[in-house]
């Protein structure tokens, strides 16, 4: 038999979320493990939850008051904005149905649970338990897919028999791979607290003359997932992004940059005390050499653009990195793109760097999804698959985390 260590949550403060389907009597036992293994556990129930499972059996186990109303007596008020929702490491939804995911998706508020998740900006992790059906649905997994997207971290289902009577996926997860999951989550929480992180995001636009620039299709989105995913892990965020349509996450201090050069000084000013950097963003490596302060006229003949080398922003900052920075680059290559990814691992001092491939069309540039394979030292190798950013910055930082840590 496997030896599993006992979960330990000494000292954590929990809210978890109960909602309406028959998997909530599943989730009286989640939330009386969360207690032995140590958490202060808050409990939120849905009025739809309570119709299956009384709040007086999730009081009796969590030990504290179990919140259900919105509008109750100093409840909403305290918990949403100002009480718990502070206090605590994670949020924690068990048995999320369809409906509860669709109006997280939506950023509906209309009751104390969904208030909650819309008010935090703590790691939020999601059970779900529902029908096979309702599962599939595409407006189900589409939701799924926006709360992944936006950091939501989940606990896949497991399948099995369901109580409508069917056999499938749906079930709610195992009780051990739930608090594994949350173990994780607020250990991730607390990884980065007091470390700064810079971020270089986006393209650069090199103008010729006032209307007409050199540039890439790159959107700012992997930057932006990294970020978000940093300050998610509690670190102090500052992004470095050229010209962009995504809103940054709350709390990350960003400068907006247009050239390459703007955003090579904007990095050098904001390097002293970082202790990680990632250049995310997609610098263009040559500017026009002459820049025409009026917009140059159309002629019948052909023209010649002569370039110029623009400032290598990472491999100046490896080379002027503070003490313990550590530098993680990312290249994005249509051939042979391992060999010439480790080229500028060695080239540019990098710790690590992390392969995208851009085709016709952008590949990785401007997609929703990435699939990249993370290189260090002389054979160091990660793949991640295919998935939105945000699991790819994830995985990313956990790598980056293991290195530092055996640095
Ligand atoms: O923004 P998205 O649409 O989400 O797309 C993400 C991305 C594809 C832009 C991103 O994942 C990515 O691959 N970024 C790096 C793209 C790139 O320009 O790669 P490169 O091989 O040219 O550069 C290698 C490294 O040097 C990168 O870390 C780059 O930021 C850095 N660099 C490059 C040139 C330069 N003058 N200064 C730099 O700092």
């Amino acid at each position: 038999m496997k030896f599993e260590p006992p979960h330990d949550l000494r000292g954590r403060t929990l809210l978890v979320g109960i909602c309406g389907g028959i998997a909530a009597y599943k989730c009286a036992g989640v939330v009386s493990a969360l207690r032995q293994a140590g958490a202060d556990v808050h409990v939120i129930m849905t009025d739809a939850a309570q119709r299956f499972v009384t709040p007086l059996t999730f009081q009796a186990l969590s030990n504290n008051p179990v919140h259900t109303d919105m509008f109750g007596e100093g409840t909403a008020w305290e918990i949403a904005h100002i009480g718990l929702v502070r206090k605590t490491d994670a949020l924690v939804v068990l048995g999320a149905t369809a409906n509860t995911l669709a109006k997280l998706a939506y950023g509906i508020a209309d009751n104390l649970l969904t208030t909650c998740v819309l008010a935090t900006r703590k790691p939020v992790l999601v059970a779900a338990a529902m029908n096979t059906q309702m599962l599939d649905a595409s407006a189900t997994q589409e939701n799924l897919r926006t709360l992944q997207e936006r950091g939501v971290l989940f606990v896949e289902p497991g399948s099995g028999f369901l109580a409508c009577g069917e056999t499938g996926e749906g079930r709610l997860a195992n009780e051990h791979d739930i608090l594994s999951a949350i173990e994780l989550v607020v250990r991730r929480a607390h990884e980065l607290e007091g470390e700064r992180v810079l971020i270089t995001s986006g393209p650069t636009r090199e103008f010729i003359d006032p209307s007409r620039f050199l540039s890439n299709p790159s959107s700012g989105l992997m930057g932006l997932a990294l970020a978000t995913e940093a300050r998610g892990r509690g670190a102090q965020v500052t992004v470095v992004s050229g010209p962009t349509s995504l809103r940054a996450p709350a709390d990350v201090t960003v400068v907006s940059v247009t050239t390459a050069r703007e955003m090579h000084a904007a990095v050098m000013e904001h390097l002293p005390g970082t202790a990680l950097f990632i250049g995310a963003a997609a610098v263009a490596d040559f500017r026009p050499a002459e820049y025409s302060d009026t917009k140059i006229k159309k002629s019948g003949a052909g023209r010649t653009l002569v370039l110029e080398p623009n400032p290598d922003i990472i491999a100046d900052v490896s080379a002027h990195r503070p003490p313990g920075c550590f530098v993680a680059g990312f290249a994005a290559e249509t051939d042979e793109i391992e060999r010439r990814a480790r080229e500028k691992l060695t080239a540019k001092r990098l710790d690590c760097v992390v392969v995208n491939r851009i085709d016709i069309g952008g590949g990785a540039f401007g997609a929703r999804d990435n699939e990249v394979t993370i290189l260090w030292g002389s054979d160091g190798r990660e793949a991640v698959t295919r998935a939105p950013k945000s699991v790819v910055a994830a995985a990313l930082l956990d790598r980056i985390q293991q290195l530092r840590r055996h640095a």
